[in-house]
């Protein structure tokens, strides 16, 4: 039977499990891997563009391949809760792996600042949603002091098991494209995805699948940019709430991927973050989250300083679907007209 089962099966050699982890899964990963030719055309046209769409996996983002791992592991182990802080994905995609494994999901979130999709999905899975009056920095150092003094599982992607289970989506990369490509672009929030990205690479490699390595290229928000500034951000600001984190926990290993690959952690704005998420959508028909769009501004902002080479093959991370946060697509997008419901009036309208 050739039915896709989930990163765990697909992957199984390179990742910590055996015959007796009970695999929680809800088919993550094996996403589209697009090409882009509109926005190449746009950007520049000697590229090849193509776009990770993490935005299909089951909940939304990319965390679910993490997760998958951080909830088999949490229940082989017999642990009966997990907890984590979260921007609103991480939340969403353990509600969910947890109400698939039978175990009590805490999620800490910075109050009035996740998009509505991500709450409402933490919330219809059953998690007990706390929002806390801080950031998600503040979050996370709850969580983490909690999970050391009780009983709980932390699932944010300082458990290692969450980082491995991403390594899979450089897997996924290298095996549509016969090899890696020259270029891998990402945001960077917690700094989890680029840690993990790079060390799929490097596994690969060691294993002798792929010959060489990508350069890293990571994005954050200028208003939350703490690796590009080089020192944590107290107050961290940006309408791509993903990732509006002021002291990511992967940041060493962050800074790792991008010197050893040759590569750089830049940022962009939220005014270059929303006219990419607009490209996006309207020249490749792909509505992907704000923070994901960092990595279309981040290629343009290299463009125009002309970083690529002809003939480069570049491979962006959309990280999370745009349907988490509709608000933000109606509030920059021209409104919607309301006409009589007449034949004439709506021709009017439409010009025809
Ligand atoms: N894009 C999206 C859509 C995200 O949700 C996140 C992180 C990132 C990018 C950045 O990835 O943290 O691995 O550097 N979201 C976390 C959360 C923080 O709580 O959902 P990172």
């Amino acid at each position: 039977m050739s039915r896709w089962m989930g990163v765990i099966e697909r992957y199984r050699e390179f990742l910590s499990v055996s015959e007796k982890t009970p695999v929680i899964t809800l088919n993550e990963g094996n996403t589209p891997l697009v090409k882009a030719d509109n926005l190449a055309r746009i950007i520049n046209p000697d590229l090849e563009i193509y776009l990770k769409y993490e935005g299909l996996n089951p909940t939304g983002s990319f965390k679910d391949r993490g997760m998958t791992m951080a909830l088999s592991k949490a229940r082989e182990a017999g642990s009966r809760a997990v907890i984590c802080a979260s921007t609103g994905n991480t939340s969403a995609s353990a509600s969910a792996f947890a109400a698939r494994a039978g175990i009590d999901c805490f999620v800490l979130i910075p109050e009035g600042k996740i998009a509505l999709g991500k709450l409402s999905q933490a919330m219809v899975h059953g998690a007990r949603v706390l929002q806390v009056k801080g950031n998600f920095d503040d979050a996370l150092r709850l969580v983490r002091e909690i999970s050391a003094e009780h009983p709980v599982t932390l699932v944010n992607s300082v458990n290692p098991y969450r980082i491995e289970g991403q390594t899979t989506a450089a897997f996924e990369v290298c095996d549509a494209l016969d090899g890696p490509p020259d270029c891998h672009v990402l945001p960077v929030g917690n700094a989890g995805n680029i840690t993990a990205y790079w060390r799929g690479y490097r596994t690969y490699r060691e294993q002798g699948v792929i010959d060489r390595l990508p350069v890293m290229l990571g994005f954050q928000a200028a208003g939350a940019a703490p690796i590009v500034l080089g020192h944590p951000v107290e107050k961290p600001e940006t309408l791509a709430t993903a990732i509006r984190i002021g002291n990511p926990a992967s940041w060493k290993q962050a800074v790792a991927a991008r010197d050893e690959s040759g590569g750089l952690i830049e940022s962009v704005t939220d005014e270059e973050i929303v006219e990419a998420y607009r490209m996006l959508a309207s020249a490749e028909g792909i509505f992907c989250e704000p923070a994901s769009a960092a990595t279309v501004a981040g290629v343009r902002k290299l463009q125009e300083r002309g970083y690529f080479r002809k003939g480069q093959r570049l491979v962006l991370t959309l990280t999370g679907h745009g349907l988490k946060d509709p608000d933000l697509a109606i509030r920059v997008s021209s409104p919607a007209h309301t006409v009589e419901a007449e034949k004439d009036a709506v021709l009017k309208v439409l010009g025809l």
